[in-house]
């Protein structure tokens, strides 16, 4: 059998004295596609960061494909929130996602089975032709191909992704969160997202976090969940996608 893509048990974290996780547990399986969704400061990027092995938890157990975290960094790919590149750097969409393999790279060094792996996933983007364009001289969302397309790159066996549709249009958001139903065929994918429509139409589980989290089997999203979390009324009618309302929460 396959090991869970990721199992926390237990996971308590403080960061400089304030707590922002509290006793949480999460399994996330070889196929799932899972969508966090909390309000600011709720936790999200920290968590990701302790799946990521980058944050170590005060208390409880993490496990990454079997793993301790810090052994499966290799296999986890990781889309940041914010892109920490100066756009005016002359680095090319191709060198952007060659990064990506750096880490399979034999003795460190790009080869051409590198060079073959990165024009593959650069196509499964379908940016195939902005391989030579500069990165300063792509648009918001061609930007966000060529920084999933890096994760890609490494063949992740878990992606996470922070809040990757944030400056999508809703045509190319769309065909973002398509994109990660495909490739949950392939691996375990974790997206952070506000888009309460978005998620309750694409992903198969919604986890919701404000310091403490509840994971939802299911994509059910009622008004009292998105309210306990959130604390306060939510538009379920974000991007127009009318909402299916199923059981409320047990907790709430
Ligand atoms: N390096 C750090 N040092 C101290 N506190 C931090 C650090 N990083 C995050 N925090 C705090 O931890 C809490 C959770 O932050 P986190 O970035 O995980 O939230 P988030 O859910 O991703 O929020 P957002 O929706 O704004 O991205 C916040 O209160 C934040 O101020
Ligand atoms: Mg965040």
């Amino acid at each position: 059998m396959t090991a869970p893509a990721a199992e926390l048990a237990g996971v308590s974290l403080s960061l400089r004295g304030n707590p922002v996780l509290e006793d949480v547990s999460l399994r996330i399986e070889a196929h799932d596609y899972l969508a966090v969704l909390g309000p600011n400061g709720g936790g999200k990027t920290s968590l990701l960061k302790i799946l990521l092995g980058l944050l170590s938890p005060d208390r409880g157990s993490v496990r990454i494909l079997g793993r301790p975290a810090r052994r499966a960094h290799g296999q986890v790919g990781y889309v940041p929130q914010h892109v920490r590149f100066d756009l005016a750097f002359p680095i090319r969409v191709m060198d952007v996602v060659l990064m990506g393999r750096l880490g399979a790279a034999r003795f460190g060094r790009i080869g051409a089975q590198d060079r073959a792996a990165a024009e593959a996933v650069l196509e499964r983007v379908e940016i195939q032709g902005l391989a030579q364009r500069p990165i300063g001289a792509l648009s918001g969302g061609q930007l966000q191909r060529v920084l999933i397309a890096r994760a890609l790159a490494q063949r992740p066996k878990l992606l996470l992704l922070d809040e990757p549709t944030a400056s999508l249009d809703e045509r190319i958001g769309r065909s973002v969160w398509e994109l990660f139903e495909e490739l949950s065929e392939e691996m375990a994918v974790v997206v952070v997202s506000h888009d309460v429509g978005a998620i309750s139409r694409y992903v198969r589980s919604v986890a919701c976090l404000n310091r403490r989290l509840h994971a939802h089997p299911s994509k059910e999203l009622t008004p009292e969940i998105l309210e306990a979390t959130y604390g306060g009324p939510v538009d379920l009618l974000a991007h127009g996608h009318p909402h299916r309302v199923l059981e409320p929460h047990e907790d709430s």
